[in-house]
């Protein structure tokens, strides 16, 4: 009797275990790669050693923040945000399977990468995208460093790359009128209207409030502003693994295109950094220069996640479901826009407590994988010690998106309804 409720009490405590180490290990994503620290794939070893000696390269100050994937190339970001990043732009071949820990590839070269560089290398990088052309689009910020250490030594400048012969083929620099001190763009959207060459970027400015539109076509660009576009003031206190800290400042920031809908809109979604809301606006608006100085009602209202529900990255698939990052959750939560924006309505696809804190970018490529990149981006910014090098500190998981949707709340099909998980109210 006695025996049988010892038992019961370790079959319990087995299910409690079992219970708390699901709720805390990635179930559908897969670990692609993970670092201890960034290391780059330098000429020679010769170049490396050098590299180190000058302190070009500081390993410990090497921090992923953006991800893209094109064909076999994984593209990863490195911010020039302290000393030692010998490049900005990199990218990993994802059918070399020799090392889970790769070393990072300057894109298209080391020239390229130039810091200080303004005609034809680049300063820093933080998100980029891949368009249906085969382009890579990239905002380099021209900055060196971050908060009261920036320098910015070249003004905010589009590139795009052709991905078929990794050339640049168009460098355009933000007009200065468009920025100010505060300016701090680091989310790119681009929208491809019937042809290659009539391409809008749009553009969150997370400390000057602005959205700005960036048109190929006619190669020029205008800004946006909104009230919509600021932090809320009561959302702006932050606690990631067990560190508090305070964002209060930052507004618009995650910005996701929506597929065309049945009325022929596509809206592009967006919300400040502090902030639980989710705003949109239709794209027809932004392309219209002449809306610049009356817009203020096409600007929308989506809904709220409710607390603890900060993100950063955005991206939405062709059937308008979208996959955001929730950075005090360690998870990445999903919508499906045929429903309201409420809670009920939202999900997560995947968490983990220790591989997801801060999933820094969300992305999703041409065969509909998810790709998500997790970089301890607070810890690095915020925490006391920093990281922990001895540690695994960076990781690349990925999941077909039809796996990470199913049986959440953003499935379309309602008999798959099944142990999702909603959000709390
Ligand atoms: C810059 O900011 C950091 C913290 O963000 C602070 O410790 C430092 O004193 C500041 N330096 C100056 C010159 O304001
Ligand atoms: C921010 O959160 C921390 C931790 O929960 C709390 O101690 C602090 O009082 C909060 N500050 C504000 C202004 O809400």
């Amino acid at each position: 009797m006695c025996f049988k409720g010892r038992n019961l009490v370790s079959l319990a405590a087995i299910w409690i275990l079992v219970l708390i180490s699901a709720t805390q290990a990635v179930q559908k994503l897969q670990k692609k790669y993970e670092w201890k620290y960034m290391d780059y794939l330098f000429d020679s070893p010769n170049d490396k050693i050098k590299a180190f000696q000058t302190q070009r390269y500081i390993p410990e100050n090497n921090l992923p923040v953006g991800m893209e994937v094109f064909r076999e190339k994984l593209f990863v970001t490195v911010p020039r945000w302290r000393p030692g990043i010998p490049s900005t732009l990199n990218y990993i071949p994802l059918n070399d399977v020799y090392s889970n820990s790769p070393p990072l590839i300057p894109y298209p070269d080391w020239k390229s990468n130039e810091l200080g560089n303004c005609e034809t290398g680049l300063t820093t990088v933080y998100r980029i995208k891949v368009d249906e052309c085969n382009r890579l689009w990239v905002l380099d910020t021209g900055t060196y460093g971050i908060g009261n250490t920036t320098q910015q030594l070249c003004p905010y400048a589009i590139n795009i790359f052709d991905l078929e012969t990794n050339q640049r083929i168009k460098r355009f620099e933000i007009p200065s009128t468009l920025i100010n001190q505060e300016t701090f763009i680091a989310n790119i959207a681009v929208d491809i209207e019937d042809r290659c060459d009539n391409a809008y970027a749009y553009l969150s400015d997370e400390l000057a409030y602005g959205l700005i539109v960036y048109s190929l076509a006619e190669d020029k660009a205008w800004k946006f502003r909104h009230g919509y576009f600021f932090p809320d003031p009561l959302a702006g206190n932050f606690t990631i693994d067990g560190y508090n800290f305070n964002w209060d400042l930052e507004g618009i920031f995650g910005i996701a295109l929506s597929p065309k809908y049945s009325n022929g809109e596509k809206l592009l979604y967006f919300s400040p950094l502090a902030s639980n809301t989710e705003f949109a606006v239709p794209t027809s608006i932004l392309k219209d220069i002449t809306k610049v100085s009356e817009s203020y009602s096409d600007f929308r209202l989506i809904g709220s996640r409710g607390p603890k529900s900060h993100l950063t990255s955005k991206v939405m698939d062709e059937y308008g479901i979208q996959l955001f990052n929730l950075i005090d959750r360690n998870a990445i939560g999903c919508w499906n826009s045929r429903f309201p924006y409420t809670p009920k309505n939202l999900g997560i696809v995947d968490k983990d407590d220790i591989g997801l804190i801060f999933p820094s970018d969300v992305k999703i490529d041409a065969y509909r994988n998810v790709w998500v990149l997790s970089d301890r981006m607070s810890n690095f910014l915020e925490a006391p010690g920093g990281l922990n090098f001895n540690e695994v500190n960076f990781r690349i998981y990925f999941a077909p998106m039809d796996v990470l949707i199913h049986g959440t709340v953003c499935d379309s099909s309602p008999n798959k309804y099944r142990g999702y998980q909603i959000f709390e109210h």
